[in-house]
């Protein structure tokens, strides 16, 4: 069912520095930023020839990352992305298995401006694990 990986995403706690990382230290072709609000981050994609890094930073208050970044002080792997052609057929499937969707279940309009939903670490070997539509 699962299709290609989107992207490996990062929670860091300054995206400046993180943009510097991969920009000037391994050479990496890095994205303008852009505000989610709606998802709680900024985010900027280090563009890879076969993935991306999605770099995340908190905006806002009740950023979903921020108890991430509690705990991780100096950033680190927060979720992988994985690319589903029907994200509807995706997420009933899932459900049926027993897998819990975050928030309300439905799908939320991601950083590609595609429909992605979140599902429960404890349900995929301890990994917060997003799908986006494609
Ligand atoms: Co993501």
């Amino acid at each position: 069912m699962i299709g290609r990986l989107n992207h490996v995403a990062i929670a860091v706690p300054d995206l400046d520095a993180g943009v510097a990382t991969y920009a000037n230290v391994l050479g990496a072709k890095v994205s303008d930023r852009q505000e989610l609000p709606e998802h709680g981050v900024t985010v900027v994609f280090v563009e890879l020839p076969n993935t991306k890094i999605e770099l995340l930073e908190v905006l806002g208050e009740n950023s979903p990352i921020a108890p991430f970044l509690e705990r991780n002080p100096a950033g680190g792997i927060h979720h992988l992305c994985y690319e589903v052609d029907d994200i509807i057929a995706a997420r009933d499937r899932l459900v049926s298995e027993g897998a819990r969707v975050l928030g309300d279940g439905e799908p939320k309009t991601g950083a590609h401006g595609k429909p992605v939903l979140f599902l429960h670490p404890k349900d995929f070997c301890g990994t917060l694990t997003e799908l986006e539509q494609v």
